[in-house]
């Protein structure tokens, strides 16, 4: 198959094109604009036969018309992702993730190509912290944010353009990724990389929101599976069972980086905060028989503080940008 990635050198992108180029015989074309968020760091090493990097933007009809008509399937990601940012400067999310999406839509429903898109577990709103159920591909859509209501945006873009344009696309909402790549304004990886650089992990608020964290190889496998076996117009959820809350998760980074469990500040909390994301994947285990692969939450974060303890050089030029963007955000939020 020849791919059409978008958002490739960002952080769940650049995972899912090594992770195929690596198991497949997939060719791929990643299409990305490398926003502040994406990274050509991330693409590096790839085989130069099977992989091309496109630099542009979703919203450019005439390439992304060109881009898409070469494909036999798009993949895609491309999306403003931090909801943080989205707070303080919705603009780019309309652009991106509304008008981004609806030019590529239209491109694949000109040439009949296969498309998946990448979505969030946020368009379902957030649970409460008891609440026994969790979001299923039939609970409504009810996002907080001006991100997750682009995202959920978008969705509802493609699935009309199934209905009424017969687009043959799949749509996945995903929970929490971490893993390699993953940009320094995320939680996890900021908080690694703050105790590297010897500063305290920033907790939101008292820390009790929950997140259901999936290993990003887990999310590109699931999405692998999606593509192949399917149903055109159908939604499935992913989300590996990994409920944490977010205090133990920086007490979790602390203490495997060998720093007292309490060596981190509560900081203000994020405006609108959404408690809880929980996700029933029984749809895609029945119907299409995907399992995650990394069942050990602990383990796969310990690999990722060393990931990032040895990609220094990775991570290393955004994150003076990165926290000098959150300080000016505080400031404008006072
Ligand atoms: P990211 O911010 O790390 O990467 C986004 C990539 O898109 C970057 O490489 C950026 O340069 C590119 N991009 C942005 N605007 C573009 C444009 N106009 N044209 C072309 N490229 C553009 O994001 P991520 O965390 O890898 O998320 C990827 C997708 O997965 C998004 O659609 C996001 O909504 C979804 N998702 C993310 C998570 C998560 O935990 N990060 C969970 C579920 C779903
Ligand atoms: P984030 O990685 O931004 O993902 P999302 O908003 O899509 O869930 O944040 C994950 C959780 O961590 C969320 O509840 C907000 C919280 N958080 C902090 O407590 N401190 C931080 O510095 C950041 C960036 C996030």
């Amino acid at each position: 198959m020849r791919l059409l990635v978008t958002g490739g050198a960002g952080f769940i992108g650049s995972n899912f094109v090594h992770l195929v180029l690596a198991e497949t015989d997939s060719s791929v074309v990643v299409l990305d604009a490398l926003t502040y968020a994406g990274n050509r760091a991330s693409l590096a090493g790839l085989p130069d036969d099977r992989f091309e990097l496109v630099v542009g933007d979703i919203a450019d009809a005439p390439l992304v018309d060109r881009l898409v008509g070469a494909a036999d399937a798009v993949v895609h990601f491309a999306a403003e992702s931090h909801n943080d940012n989205s707070l303080h400067d919705p603009r780019p999310f309309l652009d991106t993730n509304i008008i981004g999406t609806y030019t590529l839509i239209e491109a694949a429903r000109r040439h009949g190509t296969r498309f998946h898109h990448i979505s969030t577990d946020e368009v379902y709103g957030d649970l409460e912290l008891d609440d026994p159920n969790r979001f299923t591909e039939r609970t409504p859509y009810n996002p907080s944010s001006p991100y997750s209501s682009t995202k959920a945006g978008s969705d509802l873009l493609v699935r009309a353009w199934v209905r009424s344009f017969g687009l043959q696309a799949t749509i996945s909402n995903c929970s929490n990724n971490y893993g390699p790549y993953q940009h320094v304004e995320k939680f996890i990886p900021r908080q690694i990389t703050n105790v590297l650089d010897g500063v305290r992990p920033k907790l939101y608020g008292a820390g009790r929101n929950v997140r259901d964290w999936i290993h990003a190889d887990d999310h590109s496998r699931a999405v692998l599976t999606i593509l192949e076996r399917g149903e055109i117009g159908e939604t499935y959820l992913i989300g590996a069972d990994g409920e944490q809350d977010n205090r133990t998760v920086v007490e979790l980074i602390l203490e495997l980086m060998g720093q007292p469990r309490d060596a981190y500040d509560h900081v203000q909390d994020r405006a609108g905060h959404d408690l809880r994301y929980a996700i029933d994947s029984t749809k895609l285990r029945t119907e299409l028989g995907w399992r995650p692969q990394y069942g050990d939450f602990r383990a796969g974060l310990a690999a990722t503080i060393d990931w990032y303890r040895e990609h220094e050089a990775w991570w290393r030029p955004q994150k003076q940008a990165t926290e000098d963007r959150y300080a000016q955000q505080a400031r404008g939020s006072k």
